[in-house]
């Protein structure tokens, strides 16, 4: 078997209805796994792609607004946990509000380590072996402008994702990272139409160009295969060369 095959495992991807998330399923689809598209919306169109692909897919609806929502998610056995779901609230940091300073915790970080915790409850309990990829982002290194909710989740999800490392890399499950650079979704449509900070950030990304979904899907796939079998704790960037600058 090749050491990049998923053929035979099951992951489940959250906020695979768009952006990154859905580029993801696909591509872990492409590897041959049957994917789980989850996501507080229809990912009929996600698991429309993958069917079109020959690949096979289900959906189901969950919604992080409420952090114990993925609590449910586990009871049929999943081999890949995909934590891709997060949203991003910008405000001058004098004017922050506690709203958008809980709603990004909730959903970026709280969701996310307690949906793990759950999956890595299933797996164990199982005796199985597991991949957990984080979704992670340049601000879990920078420290960004008017995001302050989005960079504290951010570097919480960095944080984390080297803790459940240390925890459970002896127990049979990997937990790693990638790191997006700027990629054109809607969680960064803002900045685009700013055309100020658009050129801004264009002019010091190395490769030139804004990254496509596309590209995060591929470091993503890798981190769940065998190929990636001794990594754990790592935070994969895939930036164009952003940090390297
Ligand atoms: N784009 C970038 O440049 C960039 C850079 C670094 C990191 N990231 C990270 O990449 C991940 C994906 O973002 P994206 O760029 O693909 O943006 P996106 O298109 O806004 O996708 C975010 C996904 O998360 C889902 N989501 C948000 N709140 C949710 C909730 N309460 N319950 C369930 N799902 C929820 C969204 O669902 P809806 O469609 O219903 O909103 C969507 O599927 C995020 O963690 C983001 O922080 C993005």
């Amino acid at each position: 078997m090749s050491m990049f095959s998923l053929a035979g495992k099951t992951a489940l991807v959250t906020g695979a209805n768009t952006g990154i998330g859905q580029a993801i399923a696909v591509g872990l689809a492409q590897a041959g796994a049957t994917v789980v598209c989850a996501g507080r919306r229809s990912c009929d169109e996600t698991v429309a792609m993958i069917e079109k692909d020959g690949g096979t897919a289900s959906s189901v609806l969950v919604d992080f607004a409420d952090p114990m929502a993925g609590q449910g998610l586990f009871d049929t056995p999943v081999d890949i946990l995909i934590n891709n779901a997060g949203i991003i609230r910008r405000n001058d940091a004098v004017d922050f509000t506690e709203g958008d300073w809980d709603a990004v915790m909730d959903v970026n970080l709280k969701a996310l380590f307690f949906t793990t915790q759950a999956f890595a409850k299933a797996v164990l309990a199982r005796g199985g072996q597991g991949r957990v990829v984080n979704i992670a982002s340049l601000l879990s290194f920078q420290g960004g402008i008017r995001v302050p909710s989005y960079t504290a989740s951010k570097h919480g999800v960095a944080g984390l994702t080297k803790l459940l490392a240390n925890e459970w890399a002896a127990k049979g499950i990997n937990v790693n990272a990638v790191a997006p650079g700027y990629i054109e979704t809607n969680n960064t449509e803002a900045l685009r139409a700013d055309a100020d900070r658009n050129a801004a950030i264009l002019d010091r990304i190395p490769a030139g160009r804004w990254g496509r979904a596309e590209d995060i899907a591929g470091a993503a796939v890798y981190l769940c295969t065998p190929a990636s079998a001794y990594v754990h704790g790592a935070i994969l960037n895939v930036d164009g060369g952003w940090l390297a600058r």
